[in-house]
């Protein structure tokens, strides 16, 4: 199941390539090209919109088959500059990633080398990752890929960057928790987003670092430090959370999976994470018993990878793929979609707590609405949780802030 779905999607990218020469001329090509074709076929990596359910996709097979039929169509072109050129999308967005040589780091650069929407990709690491940069380089989609390894080189890789992601860090260990990382991740991401601020203030960031609920925090001290923050610009990102809850309720109840949606919501370890099954679309009904099962198993998710990976680091490649799509749908929103919803972790009004993980509306200019439907109607037993979530979320929260602040006093 996994080999095919991963199989349409390559396929997909370059159905949609070979596509855009029938496309009419009159819009922007940008927007044209990436709204209409490649995104339909990238639509591995799109969240569901927050109304409605994807029935088709590029899983489906009526895709397949067309998706198959155009990845041969360069044979029939042969020679054909217009199609030379149409193989040229019009990719134009710049991503970096930070911490690119790890293990989250190089399968997401694969992914995101992969979009039709990037003409530029940044590998920074402070381990050498000019391997990582030669190997991706090789791959035929548009991006360019550039390495920079080393401190004196990370203000270079983030010059008009549009999209920063930042998994640099180190991974759980069976026993730890998240908060167990704090101490060396915090001054990571500070060291980071530092150079963020100095260098591409305007960009998107997204933080993948644990413990997220207390990086971003983090994060938003020292940009506001630095006078330059944007709290629509700034994200934790929960999307694993996401895409495991809807694995497993799709298992569980059997479902299409690419059809199921379930809002997770709070935060990014243990309890705090909340998925509120009650609003899972297609709209369906568990037991008491299969409540309690999935909530603990989502919020475990992250332990069970630890686990089976025995010491050899935490989710890596479910984490990339997660990684990915909330990349995907941040350029998709700066190109111009007006219909990208994604969870995250982001400053908010939604609760009493100043950063909380919604479904979020993005927008050319970051978050353009925090989404509240979700948190309506809750169940008791989602009610409950959430209110249980609070104490600790806030405990992580203020720990982040405390941790910048002390760093302005001691500096
Ligand atoms: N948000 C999530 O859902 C989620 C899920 C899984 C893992 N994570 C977190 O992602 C982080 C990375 O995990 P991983 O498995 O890729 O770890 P890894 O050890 O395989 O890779 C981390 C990379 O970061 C690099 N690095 C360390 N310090 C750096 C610095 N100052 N500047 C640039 N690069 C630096 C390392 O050289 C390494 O290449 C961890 O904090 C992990 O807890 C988050």
């Amino acid at each position: 199941m996994a080999t095919t779905s991963v199989a349409t999607f390559m396929i997909g990218t370059a159905a949609s390539l070979g596509r855009e020469s029938s496309v009419p001329q009159s819009k922007p090509s940008a927007l044209r090209f990436s709204s209409q074709y490649s995104l339909k076929n990238f639509s591995g990596l799109k969240a569901a919109a927050s109304v409605s359910c994807e029935s088709e996709s590029s899983f489906s097979g009526k895709e397949t088959s067309a998706a198959l039929c155009a990845s041969f169509a360069p044979k029939a072109h042969k020679g054909n500059q217009n199609f030379q050129n149409s193989l040229q999308p019009q990719a134009s967005f710049k991503v970096a990633v930070l911490g690119a040589a790890g293990g989250i780091g190089q399968p997401l650069a694969l992914l995101i080398k992969m979009s039709p929407l990037v003409s530029a990709l940044n590998l920074y690491d402070i381990a050498n990752v000019k391997g990582v940069a030669a190997d991706l380089s090789h791959c035929n989609t548009p991006s360019q890929v550039q390495d920079f390894t080393g401190a004196s080189e990370l203000g270079n890789s983030l010059k008009g960057v549009n999209v920063v992601v930042i998994p640099a860090g180190v991974p759980r260990k069976p026993g730890m928790t998240r908060d167990d990382l704090f101490n060396i991740n915090a001054g990571i991401v500070r060291n980071l987003v530092t150079a963020v601020a100095d260098n591409c203030p305007d960009a998107f960031i997204h933080i993948i670092s644990n413990p997220v609920n207390s990086t971003v925090p983090i994060a938003a001290e020292i940009l506001k430090q630095k006078g330059v923050y944007d709290p629509k610009k700034l994200f934790g990102v929960t999307t694993l959370d996401v895409v495991r809850a809807n694995t497993f309720v799709a298992q569980k109840k059997n479902l299409k999976l690419i059809d199921v949606d379930v809002p997770v919501v709070g935060g990014h370890a243990g309890i705090t994470i909340l998925p509120l099954l009650s609003k899972t679309k297609p709209s369906v009904n568990f037991t008491d018993e299969e409540i309690q099962e999935l909530t603990v198993r989502i919020q475990n998710a992250g332990t069970e990878v630890v686990e089976a990976k025995a010491g050899a680091g935490s989710a890596t490649l479910s984490m990339a793929y997660a990684a990915a799509r909330f990349v995907e749908s941040s350029l998709r929103a700066l190109d111009g979609d007006g219909d990208v919803y994604e969870c995250s972790y982001v400053q908010s009004d939604l609760t009493e707590l100043p950063f909380f993980a919604s479904r979020v509306k993005l927008g050319r200019n970051g978050v353009e609405a925090l989404i509240p439907s979700d948190l309506q109607g809750l169940t008791e037993y989602e009610q409950k949780a959430l209110e249980a979530l609070k104490p600790e979320l806030k405990a992580s929260i203020e720990k982040g802030i405390a941790f910048a602040q002390k760093q302005t006093v001691t500096a």
